[in-house]
């Protein structure tokens, strides 16, 4: 039987060969984080996608990802891990739906969460990350803003902004909204004496009560940074995995069990290992005019 680790060798040996760069979200597994050139949010990877020096870029995450990659760095190949792995949030709405609502609100400018398509971004001002969300519309001229497709991240980045106007759609993440009050109560009352650590994609209800709200990266920084030694986690459950592997000195729980991203999960390193090898997943292809469009929101978050 082949070990974890040999399998892993052979992939660090076969990305070195065939010059591949290995960009892996933090939602990703441990055995695979082992064998990235790079971890990161949807933010920290977007800039590496378009500075990384190999030929082709492996994103281990999901679609919008690799394609965000293959926008900034039109001219290398540009692989999805597992073609199946999607952000169900990115395709909540229409390119003809977005044209139908952004005759309701003329003078908004459009803020995308990157959780979207390549085609909606081509209908969008702005793009942003849940790290740089609040610094990137507090610059916009405008003071309104359409925020799509996620009322739970847009809620709580008006709560911040209150300078402006925000309209929101019905969108959200399927994995953080199933997160409740109620879990939040059961949780504090198990660990008393925990920090709660909570991503924006929770809704009102959880961020409200948590002692921290912020991208994947920042609920990282905050719990290696603070001198508390007990932290609860509200975002996807591969972070308090993570986060004990890294720090087995302190303490971390799930808010929720269900907490689990189904799409993040799909990737496996046997995966990496054919698309290293240069047999498995998916070359992302994107219409030139669709790039082309779809990078200036991306490059208006960039700067
Ligand atoms: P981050 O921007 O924090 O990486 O979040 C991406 C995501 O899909 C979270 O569910
Ligand atoms: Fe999409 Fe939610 Fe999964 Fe993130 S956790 S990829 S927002 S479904």
């Amino acid at each position: 039987m082949r070990l974890t680790k040999e399998l892993q060798n052979e992939i660090i040996e076969l990305k070195q060969k065939n010059d591949v760069c290995i960009l892996a979200h933090a939602y990703q597994t441990q055995d695979i984080h082992e064998v990235a050139d790079f971890i990161g949010d949807s933010f920290a990877l977007s800039k590496k996608a378009m500075t990384a020096p190999q030929k082709t870029i492996l994103m281990c995450g999901v679609r919008f990802m690799a394609e965000t990659a293959k926008i900034l760095s039109p001219d290398k190949k540009v692989i999805l891990s597992n073609p199946d792995a999607g952000c169900p949030m990115a395709e909540q709405l229409t390119v003809k739906e977005l044209v139908e609502l952004k005759k309701q609100y003329p003078d908004s400018a459009v803020v995308a969460y990157i959780n979207t398509t390549s085609e909606l971004k081509t209908e969008c001002d702005l793009c942003v990350t849940s790290a740089s969300a609040l610094e990137a519309v507090k610059k916009i001229p405008q003071k309104e803003i359409l925020f799509i497709p996620d009322c739970n991240l847009g809620s709580w980045l008006a709560a911040q902004v209150p300078e402006k106007t925000f309209h929101f759609i019905k969108g959200g993440c399927p994995v953080h909204m199933q997160i409740s009050a109620e879990d939040v109560t059961a949780a504090r009352k198990k660990y008393p004496g925990a920090l709660l650590l909570v991503h924006p994609e929770c809704k009102k209800e959880v961020t409200d009560q948590a002692d921290y709200a912020g991208s994947t990266t920042g609920i990282i920084n905050f719990a290696e940074n603070s001198d508390a030694k007990e932290f609860i986690i509200g975002t996807d459950n591969s972070i308090v995995q993570h986060l004990q592997f890294a720090h087995p000195d302190k303490k971390f729980y799930p808010l929720a069990k269900c907490c689990v991203c189904d799409d993040m999960r799909l990737t496996t390193l046997v995966d990496v290992y054919n698309c290293v090898k240069g047999e498995g997943g998916e070359e992302i292809i994107l219409a030139p005019e669709v790039m082309e469009k779809a990078r200036r929101c991306i490059d208006a978050m960039l700067g």
